[in-house]
C-alpha cells in the first residue's frame, strides 16, 4: 500500500495531494499489517466455550471470585421486568450473581433467549438460580411456571436453589421463560448454559431435569465440586453415610471417562462393611410419575493383590436390570445407566451387592438420578419464527411478542394465529393501527402460509410489493389506510378479479388503483439528500480508498489506468446481448434483477443491470436511477454509461467496478449474499453500497435505485425507504423522520466498521449486538488497544487511532440535534489529516537526505511509513 501511495502521489500530481493527505491519515490509522486475529485470542481469556452465565437484574459483567466464570449482565439481553436487589442484611455473603434479580410484574410469559454458539441438536444444560431473600418486603415466596423452551419445565416454588435440566434443543434458541399463574411474581436471579458432550445423558427426546449428584465417600461436611474442578459446572454434593465405609486414592483416575466425571469426585468412595452387606441407597420420592435415570459412576481405586478384581450388582427398586455382573478395573471407571418408573409414592432406592461367589464388599464412588420429562409441544416452523422476529425487530412491535410465537397456544402472540400442524405455521396477522412505519418489508412475503394479512391504518409509505403475491395461501390482504404510493400491481389485482383475494387498499391518498399509474409524477427532486450524502461519500470515499489499497495490496493488486467516462448513451437490446456476451457473466444481484459484465467496443468493461420482466418495482426504480444518474454527475457517485429502453427489455450501464464493494472488503461476505436480500434496496448509506473500481477508489451505488425522490424539503423524506438495521438512525427509526443527519449517523457507523474491523452487527452468543454496544464500554475505559481492528496487530499511531474515533463519536448521538453538519465532520477529519501530514513530511524529508542511493519511489515510502508508524506497546 504504501508504495502505491507514493506512486499514486506522484501520478495525479499536485492537484491529487489533498486526496493523497487523506489516505496517509488513514494509513497512519490503520497501518499496515497481516492476518492473525488478536481478538480471538483474547475473546478465550474471559470466555468459556460453551458457557453462558448471566446475571439476572446484574449491573455489570464481573469474574465471579470463586469460580472464575464470568458472568454478564442481563440488560442488552432482555426488554422487560424490573430489576430488584437483595437488602444489604441479607446479602452480605452471597455470590454476586444472587445479590441482584429480575422480576416480572407485568406480561404472563417473560422469556430469555439463549443463542449457544453451537446451536441446535447439541446437548445442554440449562440451570436457573433463584434467591429470594424477601427483596420485595413481602416475606412471601412466590410460586410460577418455568418454560424450556416451548414446554413446561416446572414450577418454582423456592427460596433459596436452582433447577437445572438437560436437553437437546431443536432451534438454535433457547427460551427460558417464566410464567405468572396468579401465585406471585415470577423472579429469577441467574440462568446458566453449559455446553455438553453430546454422548452423554442420552434420553429418546425428553429432557432430565431435579438433578441428584453425589460424590460419594465425601465427608458431607466438605465444600460441593462444581466448575473449574467440573468441567460441565455440575454440582457434586459429596456424601458418606454412618455405616459406609470410605475409600480414598491419590492417584489419577484414567481422565477419558465418558461422562467426564471429575477426577476429584470419583478419587472417593464407600464401600460396606463386609461382602454379604450391599450398598443401600434411597431417596424421597421423584415430583411426579416420571421415569426416573440412575446414572452409577464405578472405579475401583483399591490396590488390590493379583488376581482379585470387584464384581458388583445393581438392584433398583427390587429389580435386577442388570444379567451380568459388573467388574471393576483398577483406576478406570465406568457408568452404568438404569432407568425406572417408580409407582405414586414410592420411595427410590437401590442396592450393590457383591456379586455371588465374590468376596470383595460392593464400592460406588457418585451417582447421578434425574428425573424424565417429555417434551410434546414442538416450537414453530423455523422460517416462520425467523420472519416474525424480523418483523418485531424492524417495526418495533411493541406488543408483548416473546419466546414462541404459537407454542402453547395460550401464550401465542397478540395478533397472529396459528395452524395446529406439525411444526405449527403462523397462519395470520393482524398489525392493524400498529404504528408501523417505513416500506412494506420482504419478511412478510417470507411467512409462506400466511392467510390474512391485515397491516391497515399504519403509516406505512412505499410501493404496494409485488412479492405479496408469493404468498400461495393469501386470501385477505389489507393495507387500507396507510400511505402508500405507486400502483397496486397487476398479479395482486388479479388475484382479486379471480376470487382469490380479498384486497383492500383504500385511504391510501397517493396510490393508483392501475398499473400503469396515469396520475402526473411530481415533479420534485433529491438534491438536498444528494448533497448531503455527497459529502459523506467524499470523505468516505478517502477513507474507504485507502482501505481498500490496504487490502489490495495484501493481494498483490496492481494499478492501471481507467479510461471510463459517462456518455449517455441509448443502446438497443441486441447491442446488450453482445455487450454481456449474450449475459455470460453474472457479478451481482439485486431485487430488480441480475448484473451482468459486459465490455463495449473500446473494451472498456461495464456492468449491465438487466431489469427482471416479472419485478414491478424494479421498473419504477430503473426509471428513478436513470432520470438521476444523467442529472446528477459527482466523481464519487457510479456512472450511468447508458440504458436500453426497448418494450419489456430495460437495462442500465454502470462503469465497472473492478473490486466489488466496501464490505467485501471488510468482512469477506460474498457479494450474492449480500445482494440477494430483494426487493426493497438499500438506501442507506453502508459499506456494501460504496463500490471500489481498479483503482480503489470509492463510489456510491444504488444510489437512484432506492428512492421514490419525492423530497418536499431538505429536512424530510416522506417516502422513505426502509434502511438496514445498524446503519438506520434512531431518531428515524423512532419518529420516521429522515433528514441530513440520518447520513452522517450512518457515516458514524461505516467510520467505526473501518476502525474496528468489525462489522456493524456482531453476532453473539445470546442476541445480535449492535457495534455501538461493543464498543461504548471500551471507549469508556479508553481502551484503544482493543477498539482497534486487531488484524493491525497495535500498529497504529494511538492519538490517531483516538481521534478518529472522535470523530465517528461526534456522528453518532440518538438525537439528531446532536450530530454536527458533515460539513463539520469533514474539517475534524482535514484537521486530523493536518496533524499526521506535519510529521509525516519531516520523517520524508530525514529519509531521503539518509538514503540517497534509493531512486525507487516505492523503496522511500517504504521507510517512510516503517519510520512513521512506529510500532506502539503490543
Ligand atoms: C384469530 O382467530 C380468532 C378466532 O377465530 C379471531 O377472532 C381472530 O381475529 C384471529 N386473529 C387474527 C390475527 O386473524
Ligand atoms: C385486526 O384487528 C382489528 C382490531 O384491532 C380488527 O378491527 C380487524 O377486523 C382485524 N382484522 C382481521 C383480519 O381479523
Amino acid at each position: 500500500m504504501k508504495e502505491y501511495l507514493l506512486r499514486k502521489a506522484n501520478m495525479d500530481g499536485a492537484s491529487n495531494l489533498k486526496v493523497w493527505l487523506l489516505f496517509v491519515v488513514v494509513i497512519a490509522i490503520l497501518g499496515n499489517s497481516a492476518g492473525n486475529n488478536q481478538y480471538a485470542a483474547r475473546k478465550l481469556d474471559d470466555e468459556i466455550p460453551g458457557f453462558i452465565s448471566i446475571d439476572c437484574g446484574g449491573d455489570e459483567d464481573y469474574t465471579d471470585k470463586e469460580t472464575g466464570i464470568p458472568y454478564k449482565s442481563d440488560k442488552e439481553l432482555i426488554d422487560t421486568g424490573m430489576v430488584n436487589t437483595i437488602p444489604a442484611d441479607s446479602s452480605t455473603n452471597l455470590a454476586q450473581y444472587l445479590k441482584s434479580l429480575r422480576s416480572f410484574p407485568q406480561g404472563k410469559r417473560n422469556c430469555y433467549t439463549l443463542r449457544p454458539e453451537q446451536g441446535k441438536n447439541n446437548n445442554y444444560m440449562i440451570r436457573a438460580r433463584f434467591f429470594y431473600g424477601n427483596y420485595d418486603g413481602k416475606n412471601q415466596v412466590p410460586t410460577f411456571d418455568l418454560h424450556i423452551g416451548v414446554n413446561l419445565w416446572r414450577t418454582v416454588a423456592i427460596k433459596d436453589g436452582s433447577y437445572s435440566v438437560i436437553y437437546v434443543p431443536l432451534t438454535d434458541y433457547i427460551d427460558v421463560c417464566l410464567v405468572n399463574t396468579g401465585n406471585g411474581i415470577p423472579y429469577i436471579s441467574a440462568l446458566e448454559l453449559r455446553l455438553l458432550d453430546n454422548s452423554i445423558y442420552h434420553t429418546a427426546g425428553g429432557a432430565l431435569i431435579n438433578p441428584r449428584r453425589y460424590d460419594i465417600g465425601r465427608e458431607s461436611d466438605q465444600s460441593v465440586f462444581r466448575y473449574p474442578d467440573d468441567v460441565y459446572d455440575r454440582y457434586w454434593i459429596p456424601k458418606l453415610d454412618v455405616d459406609w465405609v470410605q475409600v480414598s486414592t491419590s492417584s489419577t483416575i484414567n481422565s477419558q471417562n465418558a461422562n467426564n466425571i471429575p477426577d476429584v469426585v470419583l478419587r472417593t468412595a464407600a464401600q460396606s462393611q463386609n461382602a454379604s452387606i450391599p450398598l443401600n441407597f434411597s431417596w424421597s420420592p421423584p415430583d411426579s410419575l416420571s421415569k426416573c435415570y440412575v446414572y452409577f459412576h464405578f472405579a475401583e481405586i483399591k490396590k488390590l493383590e493379583a488376581g482379585q478384581q470387584r464384581e458388583l450388582t445393581i438392584n433398583l427398586n427390587g429389580q435386577h436390570y442388570l444379567t451380568e455382573s459388573i467388574k471393576l478395573d483398577y483406576l478406570n471407571p465406568i457408568t452404568i445407566v438404569q432407568t425406572d418408573q417408580p409407582s405414586s409414592g414410592q420411595w427410590l432406592y437401590f442396592s450393590i451387592s457383591a456379586a455371588e461367589g465374590t468376596k470383595l464388599p460392593p464400592i460406588l464412588n457418585a451417582v447421578e438420578i434425574f428425573e424424565l420429562i417429555e417434551l410434546p409441544n414442538k416450537p414453530t416452523a423455523i422460517d416462520d419464527v425467523e420472519a416474525i422476529m424480523e418483523i418485531k425487530e424492524r417495526y418495533r412491535v411493541t406488543k408483548n411478542w416473546q419466546g414462541d410465537p404459537c407454542v402453547p397456544s395460550e401464550f401465542s402472540w397478540d395478533g397472529l394465529n396459528c395452524s395446529n400442524n406439525n411444526p405449527p405455521r403462523i397462519i395470520s396477522l393482524n398489525l392493524s393501527s400498529s404504528n408501523l412505519t417505513g416500506v412494506i418489508a420482504t419478511s412478510f412475503s417470507n411467512l409462506k402460509a400466511l392467510q390474512s394479512l391485515d397491516l391497515s391504518y399504519n403509516d406505512l409509505t412505499g410501493s404496494l410489493p409485488e412479492f405479496l403475491a408469493q404468498l400461495q395461501n393469501l386470501s385477505t390482504l389489507n393495507l387500507s389506510g396507510n400511505k402508500l404510493t405507486g400502483s397496486v400491481p397487476e398479479v395482486l389485482q388479479k388475484m382479486s378479479r379471480d376470487g382469490k383475494l380479498v384486497l383492500s387498499f383504500g385511504e391510501n391518498p397517493d396510490l393508483c388503483p392501475s398499473d400503469p399509474c396515469n396520475r402526473k409524477k411530481k415533479k420534485v427532486f433529491v438534491i438536498p439528500v444528494i448533497a448531503s450524502s455527497i459529502t459523506a461519500v467524499l470523505v468516505l470515499l478517502f477513507i474507504f480508498s485507502a482501505l481498500a489499497i490496504y487490502r489490495m495490496k495484501r493481494h498483490g493488486g496492481t494499478v492501471t489506468k481507467s479510461s471510463i467516462k459517462s456518455q449517455n448513451q441509448q443502446y438497443s437490446y441486441s447491442e446488450v446481448v453482445s455487450i454481456t456476451n449474450n449475459f455470460k457473466t453474472i457479478i451481482g444481484e439485486g431485487g430488480f434483477g441480475k448484473v451482468y459484465l459486459g465490455k463495449l467496443k473500446d473494451e472498456t468493461k461495464v456492468a449491465v443491470k438487466l431489469l427482471s420482466t416479472s419485478s414491478y418495482q424494479g421498473y419504477k426504480e430503473f426509471q428513478a436511477e436513470a432520470q438521476l444518474l444523467m442529472i446528477v454527475h459527482h466523481r464519487n457517485l457510479v456512472s450511468l454509461v447508458g440504458y436500453c429502453d426497448e418494450g419489456e427489455k430495460k437495462a442500465l450501464l454502470y462503469e465497472y467496478m473492478a473490486n466489488g464493494n466496501l464490505h467485501q472488503h471488510l468482512s469477506g461476505l460474498e457479494y450474492l449474499h449480500n445482494g440477494c436480500k430483494p426487493p426493497i434496496i438499500h438506501r442507506d448509506l453502508k459499506p456494501s453500497n460504496i463500490l471500489l473500481n481498479e483503482h480503489m477508489q470509492a463510489k456510491i451505488a444504488d444510489f437512484g435505485l432506492s428512492r421514490a425522490f419525492a423530497t418536499e424539503s431538505d429536512s424530510h423524506v416522506s417516502t422513505r425507504p426502509a434502511g438496514t438495521l445498524g446503519y438506520l438512525d434512531p431518531e428515524f427509526q423512532a419518529t420516521g423522520n429522515f433528514n441530513k443527519k440520518s447520513d452522517v449517523y450512518s457515516f458514524g457507523i461505516i467510520l467505526f466498521e473501518l476502525i474496528t474491523g468489525r462489522p456493524a452487527i456482531l453476532r453473539g452468543p445470546m442476541r445480535n449486538n449492535h457495534i455501538l454496544d461493543w464498543v461504548n464500554p471500551l471507549i469508556e475505559r479508553g481502551d484503544v488497544q482493543n477498539i482497534v481492528d486487531p488484524r493491525l496487530e497495535g500498529e497504529f499511531n494511538t492519538n490517531s487511532a483516538w481521534k478518529a474515533i472522535e470523530i465517528a463519536m461526534l456522528c453518532i448521538p440518538p438525537l439528531a440535534i446532536q450530530r454536527p453538519d458533515m460539513n463539520h465532520v469533514l474539517a475534524e477529519l482535514k484537521e486530523c489529516l493536518a496533524l499526521e501530514m506535519a510529521r509525516g513530511r519531516t520523517r520524508r524529508m530525514e529519509t531521503e537526505g539518509n538514503k540517497t542511493t534509493s531512486r525507487n519511489p516505492s523503496k522511500m515510502t517504504h521507510l517512510e511509513y516503517e519510520s512513521d508508524i512506529a510500532p506502539h506497546a503490543r
